[in-house]
């Protein structure tokens, strides 16, 4: 990670990116309803919560699936247009218990012990800060409340860990850091934040629907086709690589949890 990119205020380039990119985000398949949504509900439990906070809730899916199971559920993300197609997509769906907050997840505007439910899905790695953003979370929630994660990781092999950052961060500038489970695990400890369920599904992608989704530049997309196509065997083996056609198919490892504090 380049000192810019540490010195650089919450989420600037997550704002350009995903600002930018908002109706895409809005229609992609895998974020209207994937294995990681149907895990984190199934994680999340059937509640009833009282308050629900989603953290970089995108275009608001996680948020409408928390809508069914909390009493109100306030949706939040760093990215106004983000925050928009929720808007719009919440009052298509009729949700009379959302509400919609801009805010970094690394300095949340709720009081402390004021939350039973925190979620977040796929978009940990996008945070400027994940361990002020923890700290956050831990500060919001009620003591045994709830933070459900679903979040793409990287394998505990050092090297293939390092391949598929660099790949996602070639892909979109945005992109902050998989962690491994292992980093996951020490962060929740040192927290208090007790995890009392995990799944680990995968996360599909299609490598040409995935660049497209972030405008990666097209020598950069030429690049990373190569660089796919080319993989040692422990890196095509750990992401199910597979050509298909024009197309690449492959998946990320996908750490799911319910962590509860004391
Ligand atoms: C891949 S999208 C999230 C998808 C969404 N959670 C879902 O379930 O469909 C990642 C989101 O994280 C948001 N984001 C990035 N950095 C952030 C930060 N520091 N604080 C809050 N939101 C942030 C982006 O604006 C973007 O909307």
């Amino acid at each position: 990670m380049s000192q810019d990119r540490e010195k650089a205020p919450h989420g600037s380039a997550a704002q350009r990116m995903f600002g930018a990119q908002a109706p895409i985000y809005a229609t992609s398949h895998v974020h209207v309803h994937d294995a990681s949504l149907d895990a984190l509900r199934r994680l999340a439990g059937p509640g009833p919560f009282r308050w629900a906070v989603d953290l970089g809730t995108g275009a608001g899916f996680t948020a409408f699936a928390m809508s069914e199971c909390a009493g109100r559920v306030v949706a939040t993300d760093l990215t106004r247009p983000m925050l928009e197609q929720a808007r719009r997509l919440g009052q298509e769906r009729k949700l009379g218990n959302l509400s919609l907050v801009q805010t970094p997840a690394e300095a949340l505007p709720f009081a402390g012990e004021s939350l039973d439910l925190v979620t977040c899905r796929v978009a940990f790695h996008h945070f400027t800060n994940l361990e002020q953003a923890l700290d956050e979370v831990r500060r919001v929630l009620k003591p045994g409340g709830a933070l459900v994660v679903a979040d793409s990781v990287s394998p505990e092999d050092d090297a293939v860990s390092r391949w598929m950052n660099d790949v996602e961060l070639r892909r979109d500038f945005s992109h902050m850091h998989n962690r491994k489970v292992s980093q996951w695990e020490t962060m929740l400890a040192e927290r208090g934040l007790t995890i009392t369920g995990r799944e680990m599904p995968r996360i599909h992608l299609e490598f040409n629907d995935w660049v497209a989704r972030t405008a990666t530049p097209k020598a950069e997309i030429t690049a990373l086709r190569r660089d796919f196509l080319h993989a040692s065997a422990p890196v095509r083996k750990a992401f199910q690589i597979q050509p298909a056609g024009d197309d690449i198919h492959f998946s990320w490892p996908c750490l799911v949890f319910r962590a509860v504090k004391a």
